[in-house]
């Protein structure tokens, strides 16, 4: 494991809840297409080519912090990766993920595998993390991330996007049993390859169940929380003192199961009140466990499409909610789109910077 001392450990404090003079900022899927720096390099090779080229995919994720000055380093890569040496067949071939033989049956899920070796089946995710410390050196911290159970299982058995999500449920209704067999091994799978991320020097891990609010409260609670808990009680075990940040899109009915997942910071979609959930979980921090959870979010991610003045104000209307108490991380509510225009994100970006936590 690496240690380097951090010039800027905005986020790291705010997680832990440390008093700050402005809340960090930084953007889910902030290396991607809005940027023509991304695109340049994009158009020289496909989506899975730079996810497996470690020097590319280190450039395309320090971008973000060349060109917008963000707080925090997402590495580049895919929520999917870690499915290929699972066995399955993932292609990006018409800009959407897809399984060619999607999960269906039993059969199949006994057929896939825990990968013993995911350090070297996926070498370049974690070459690509080396690259960028070394070329970042401690200017910012550099989130290492993953797709949860309930997800990866989303996108195997759908076989790709989905709308209704029928193929899962199906599954999870006929053959209950079969279903967490499935969730068991990407659960094992996600220990290993986060595990790899910390000793290749992830300041801070987040995990993305960004489908689960499709979900009951109960089936939520039977078949993606349990998997999060795991995932995080087994990381913290292993490697005490890993900060976890949890995203949903969609938290508004499955909040208190997002704080029981043992997350230290729950990122929140734009649906929900960002003042009421600051004050919802402060009160919930008062309890005996004496764990205090740190919020992220929840700008929606179309207000970014409105001209300068209207990013700017709405901007300042999320940090008035979020107030200013500590535990708060400025981001959006889910990931930037490809049509918002650099300069709006900049804007985002700077009111923040500019912000006083005393004005809040
Ligand atoms: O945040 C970052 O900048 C780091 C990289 C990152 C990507 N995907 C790059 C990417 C991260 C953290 C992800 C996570 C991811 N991937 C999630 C969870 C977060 C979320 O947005 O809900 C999910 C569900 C996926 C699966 C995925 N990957 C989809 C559905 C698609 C296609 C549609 C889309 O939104 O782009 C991708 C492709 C993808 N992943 C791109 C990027 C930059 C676009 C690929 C391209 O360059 O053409």
């Amino acid at each position: 494991m690496t240690t380097t001392v951090l010039k800027n450990d905005l986020i790291l404090r705010a997680a832990k809840h440390e008093k700050l003079e402005r809340p960090p900022v930084w953007m889910m899927r902030q290396a991607g297409r809005y940027l023509p720096e991304y695109q340049a390099i994009r158009s020289t090779m496909s989506f899975l080519e730079l996810c497996k080229n470690p020097d590319k995919a280190a450039e395309v994720s320090i971008q973000p912090l060349e060109i917008l000055g963000v707080d925090a380093i997402i590495m580049f890569s895919d929520i999917l990766i870690p499915l290929e040496p699972m066995g399955a067949d993932l292609s990006f071939d018409t800009g959407k993920p897809e399984f060619r033989t999607p999960i269906r049956t039993a059969d199949q899920i006994d057929h896939l595998i825990v990968p013993k070796n995911i350090g070297e089946r996926c070498s370049f995710v974690y070459e690509t993390l080396d690259e960028i410390k070394k070329r970042v050196a401690g200017e910012v911290p550099v989130l290492g991330f993953a797709g949860a159970p309930w997800t990866l299982a989303s996108y195997l058995i759908e076989g790709g996007v989905s709308k209704n999500f029928e193929n899962i449920k199906k599954l999870m209704y006929s053959e209950p049993n079969a279903m967490h067999i499935l969730l068991d091994k990407l659960t094992e799978t996600i220990i290993d390859y986060l595990s790899v991320k910390i000793e290749h020097g992830a300041d801070m891990l987040q995990l993305f169940d960004t489908w689960a609010s499709v979900l009951s409260q109960k089936d939520y609670k039977d078949f993606a929380l349990p998997y999060q808990q795991r995932i995080i009680a087994s990381l913290k075990s292993r490697y005490p003192g890993t900060i976890i940040t949890l995203y949903v899109n969609g938290v508004a009915n499955v909040l208190d199961y997002m704080i029981d997942s043992g997350a230290d910071v729950v990122s929140i979609d734009w649906r929900v009140n960002l003042r009421e959930i600051r004050e919802y979980v402060a009160s919930y921090s008062d309890n005996a466990t004496a764990r205090k959870i740190a919020i992220q979010g929840n700008f929606d991610p179309c207000f970014l499409l409105g001209d300068k003045n209207f990013v700017e104000r709405k901007t300042l209307e999320m940090l008035g909610e979020a107030g200013s108490a500590p535990g708060y991380i400025a981001n959006l509510g889910h990931g930037i789109l490809p049509m918002v225009p650099p300069e709006n994100a900049k804007v985002f970006i700077n009111t923040i910077k500019n912000f006083s936590c005393q004005n809040a």
